[in-house]
């Protein structure tokens, strides 16, 4: 079939973003902060399972079928899209609400060509990444979810979407020319393909980190090169030394998808944290450093988005080393700090009096927070030396949540702070804790850029 022009203006509409709403009431709790070896708890492994069984929970964990189905597969999950919310479904054993009466060909059909028993999927659900998933792994997710507690009730909210959007043989034509998401490349090690498979079609991270195309499918000539997510956006992670992660050694992304953390260098928020929280930390240790070696080897991609090197020498140190979990001392050392800074007496609209009003309460005077309590080291982190300074802007007015926590979240200051105010705070933070020679962020950048 080819598809027609009408036909596809439609579907430029139906939206494969991936932006999960997920309220993250369901985030699992964490284990230590520090603690990198991966989390075991794979959901209902049990030696009453068969070995099938217990592999599908993993291959459960590495497609990340909870960050959208829920964490018991209830469904209802709303993704968003520009034409409206897509939400996920009931994919537990239930043979009324959910998938009971799935054969293991239905299964397949669902998971890698978008087809249901009685209607076609919307590409929301990622099966054009999952089209590339190799039917050994099918079959162990297949009898994994035969083990799953029944679910006997539907989500709460179903996905109604206006004609002729909800006209889902459109999305026929669609796949013709989107599925699959990725192409296998050809001279990889063992290693580096197995890398491949989790990257495209088990995690699925294109569906954020690659831009789209006319039709809204994955741009394959920008693959992972970055891609604006609501509001957030999701960097270059191709090994691009300046605008992507080539800086980083395969241990270092090995330790930012299994912790969520690289020290002085990235924080994930936001979807990242929800990618990490639900799937890649629970990941084994040569499954990470597969993924690491692969993305070592993806083409390089150049972005305007560049990020700035970190200039160590800039970089404030901690007052002391107890500063970063004391928290007595931390309080009592941001009131020292505001009595004596005459600016924060004077002008309390000077960029460190607005600093020390606003932020400094969690992150601490000198950026470091206290890590042991869960708050945010800013120090030297990716999104704060960006030459576009959007992911940092966000942040300040919209909040964050982190990976490993459910405890303190970052509240936004959308109403509480001007743009001006919020101008002066981002250059303040990218100077003093990112380390740039200067930041010239204005209130009709802020303006712009929140619009
Ligand atoms: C990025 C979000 C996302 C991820 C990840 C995801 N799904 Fe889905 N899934 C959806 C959405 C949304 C739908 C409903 C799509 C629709 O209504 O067209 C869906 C539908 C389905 C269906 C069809 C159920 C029915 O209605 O008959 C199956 C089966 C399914 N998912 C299984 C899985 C499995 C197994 C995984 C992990 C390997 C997974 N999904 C991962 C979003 C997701
Ligand atoms: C649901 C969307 C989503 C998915 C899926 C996702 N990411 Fe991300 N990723 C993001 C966002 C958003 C950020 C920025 C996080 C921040 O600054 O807090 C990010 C940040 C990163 C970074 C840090 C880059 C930097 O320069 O700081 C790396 C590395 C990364 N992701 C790799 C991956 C890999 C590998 C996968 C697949 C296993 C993946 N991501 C899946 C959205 C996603
Ligand atoms: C109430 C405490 C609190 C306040 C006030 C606060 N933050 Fe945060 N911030 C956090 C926490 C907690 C995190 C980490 C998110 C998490 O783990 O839940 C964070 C994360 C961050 C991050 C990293 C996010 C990322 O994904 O890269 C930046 C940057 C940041 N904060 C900047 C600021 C700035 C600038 C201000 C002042 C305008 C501020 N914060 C005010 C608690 C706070």
């Amino acid at each position: 079939m080819k598809p027609n022009p009408i036909m596809l203006s439609a579907l430029t509409l139906i939206m494969a973003s991936s932006a999960v709403m997920a309220d993250s009431s369901h985030l699992p709790h964490a284990t230590s902060l520090f603690n990198i070896s991966p989390a075991t708890n794979l959901p209902n492994v049990s030696p009453l399972n068969s070995d099938l069984a217990n592999r599908g929970a993993y291959i459960a964990r590495t497609a990340d079928c909870m960050a959208c189905h829920r964490d018991d597969y209830s469904g209802g999950v709303a993704i968003e899209t520009p034409i409206g919310n897509i939400y996920s479904t009931n994919i537990t054993p239930s043979q009324r609400y959910g998938i009971g009466n799935y054969t293991e060909t239905d299964f397949k059909k669902a998971l890698q060509k978008g087809r249901a028993p009685t209607h076609q999927l919307y590409p929301a659900m990622p099966y054009p990444s999952y089209h590339g998933m190799a039917d050994a792994d099918i079959s162990a997710l297949f009898a994994y979810f035969q083990t799953v507690p029944l679910v006997e009730e539907s989500p709460e909210k179903t996905t109604r979407l206006p004609f002729p959007l909800n006209i889902r043989t459109l999305m026929l034509a669609w796949n013709v020319i989107n599925v699959p998401s990725t192409e296998n490349r050809t001279g990889l090690t063992q290693t580096q393909q197995r890398g491949e498979y989790l990257v495209n079609n088990l995690e699925h991270c294109g569906t954020c980190h690659t831009p789209r195309n006319l039709t809204q499918g994955l741009d394959k000539d920008k693959y992972l090169s970055g891609a604006p997510l609501g509001k957030w956006y999701a960097p270059n992670i191709t090994p691009d030394n300046d605008s992507g992660i080539g800086r980083w050694s395969e241990s270092d992304i090995a330790t930012y998808l299994r912790t969520g953390l690289l020290d002085k260098r990235a924080y994930a928020g936001g979807p990242m944290a929800e990618a990490v929280a639900h799937s890649t930390r629970y990941l084994s240790d040569e499954d990470l450093s597969a993924m690491a070696a692969y993305l070592k080897v993806v083409p390089i991609i150049k972005t305007d988005d560049y990020v700035i090197p970190v200039d160590t020498s800039r970089l404030p140190n901690p007052v002391s080393r107890s500063i970063t979990y004391n928290l007595i001392e931390q309080k009592d050392y941001l009131a020292k700090a505001k009595a004596t800074n005459a600016d924060f007496n004077n002008d309390r609209n000077s960029p460190k009096a607005l600093y020390l009003a606003a932020c400094g309460s969690c992150h601490g005077v000198d950026g470091y927070a206290q890590p042991d309590a869960r708050y945010a080291s800013i120090v030297g982190l990716s999104s704060i030396r960006r030459i576009k300074p959007d992911a940092l802007i966000n942040v300040i007015a919209y909040g964050a949540k982190g990976a490993l926590n459910t405890a303190p979240k970052m509240p936004g200051f959308e109403k509480e702070l001007t743009h001006a105010q919020i101008a002066s705070i981002t250059n303040y933070v990218r100077i003093n804790f990112g380390g740039l020679p200067s930041s010239n962020v204005s209130a009709a950048d802020v303006k712009h850029i929140l619009k």
